[in-house]
């Protein structure tokens, strides 16, 4: 199994809560959605704003980065004419939706090459600098990318965007668990990022960090009973009855629906920081150094800097040329190597993810089987 990076699986002692909340939710859903649902969303808000370095009230729960994106970009009023900047190599789900956003609000978009094997951060920023321009509105990217692993220095970026009056959007979709992430120190306007891969909270479990002084610029995806009309103009950051405050619960509510995994995200923090996050985090270093000392040798290059700071758990190689990617899938699950093939304009990838909970015999096991596969 080398593809955390895609979906975490859920242990035992999370599956276990997130489950029994389910089983009480079927037993009784009017006393559930009423009386027992509002005390354990505060809380898991609560706790996840803690766990990731923000404020509860700045914190809106949602079903993955996918959801978080589409608000920020249906939701966001941009200055046009003007530009939408992108780095050229973000999640494809989600440049589509800055191009929908773009093609409505009367925006170009632009992307920009990335150093993807820089041997120091500044090396991004004066890519990222230099791509800027005075008709830039937003800057998006990724804070640890998706088909290398490479993690960008966000908030050094946000900062440089914040200079030139642009504003960011950070699809940190990897981050939390991976990397020691400080939500509010990265300062990003719009902070998004999956609780269900490194963090191995159940599938349906995203946030949206709404940036310090951002707090009023979002229209919700949907309007449901949060968009209250009589609702004071200027958001009060009071809990409300639910869980929630005004303004969370204006844009996060979406009518009757199962939140267990948002609720179970306290028990996966607990899980893991059970475990120790130096000891994670350690194990994680060692796996990533492992998957290049077997991968390497094998004449594959690296494609994810060996840089501390760098890099996280995700480590990828390029391919030979010419390989069919549908057909390397299927052998490798001939093998059961559960594994990402990444197809990209110039190049094809394989992408190793280690958590701690990953062999050493697994990589190996990848090693001895795909020279006969390239
Ligand atoms: C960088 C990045 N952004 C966004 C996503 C989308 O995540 P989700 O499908 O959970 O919305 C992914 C998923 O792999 C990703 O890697």
């Amino acid at each position: 199994m080398l593809n955390t990076g895609s979906y975490g699986p859920t242990p035992t002692p999370v599956f276990e809560v997130v489950t029994e909340l389910r089983r009480r939710l079927a037993a009784g859903p009017t006393d559930f959605f009423t009386r027992q649902m509002p005390p354990l969303l505060w809380d898991a808000r609560v706790r996840t704003a803690e766990f990731l370095g923000t404020a509860p009230e700045r914190l809106v729960f949602t079903g993955n980065v996918s959801v978080a994106i589409n608000l920020v970009a249906s939701g966001l009023r941009l200055n046009g004419p003007g530009e939408i900047l992108l780095t050229d190599h973000e999640y494809g789900a989600m440049q589509w939706c800055w191009e929908r956003a773009a093609q409505r609000q009367g925006l170009t978009i632009r992307t920009f090459p990335l150093p993807t094997m820089a041997k120091d951060p500044a090396e991004i920023i004066e890519a990222a600098t230099r791509a800027m321009s005075a008709k830039t509105r937003l800057f998006f990217f990724s804070h640890v990318l998706s088909p290398t692993g490479l993690v960008l220095p966000a908030k050094e970026l946000c900062a440089e965007a914040r200079k030139r009056g642009i504003v960011t959007v950070v699809d940190g979709a990897h981050a939390p668990a991976m990397l020691p992430l400080h939500v509010d120190a990265v300062r990003a306007d719009f902070y998004t990022a999956n609780l269900h891969k490194w963090l191995l909270a159940p599938i349906g479990a995203g946030f949206l960090a709404i940036g310090a002084g951002n707090e009023d610029r979002l229209q919700p995806l949907q309007v449901s009973w949060g968009y209250h009309p009589d609702r004071p103009a200027k958001f009060s950051d009071e809990r409300d009855p639910y869980g929630s405050t005004w303004r969370t619960r204006f844009l996060e509510f979406e009518g009757t629906k199962d939140v267990g995994p948002w609720l179970a995200v306290p028990a996966a923090i607990d899980f893991q920081t059970s475990l120790g996050w130096d000891a994670i985090r350690a194990r994680m270093a060692e796996l990533s150094a492992f998957s290049r000392a077997k991968l390497v040798p094998l004449g594959l290059k690296l494609a994810t800097p060996d840089v501390p700071g760098m890099h996280g758990s995700l480590t990828a190689f390029e391919l030979p040329a010419g390989l069919n990617a549908v057909k390397l899938r299927e052998e490798l699950w001939k093998h059961r190597i559960e594994i990402p093939i990444i197809e990209r304009p110039d190049r094809m990838l394989i992408r190793v993810s280690g958590h701690f909970y990953t062999t050493e015999a697994e990589i190996e096991r990848l090693a001895e089987v795909l020279p006969g596969l390239i």
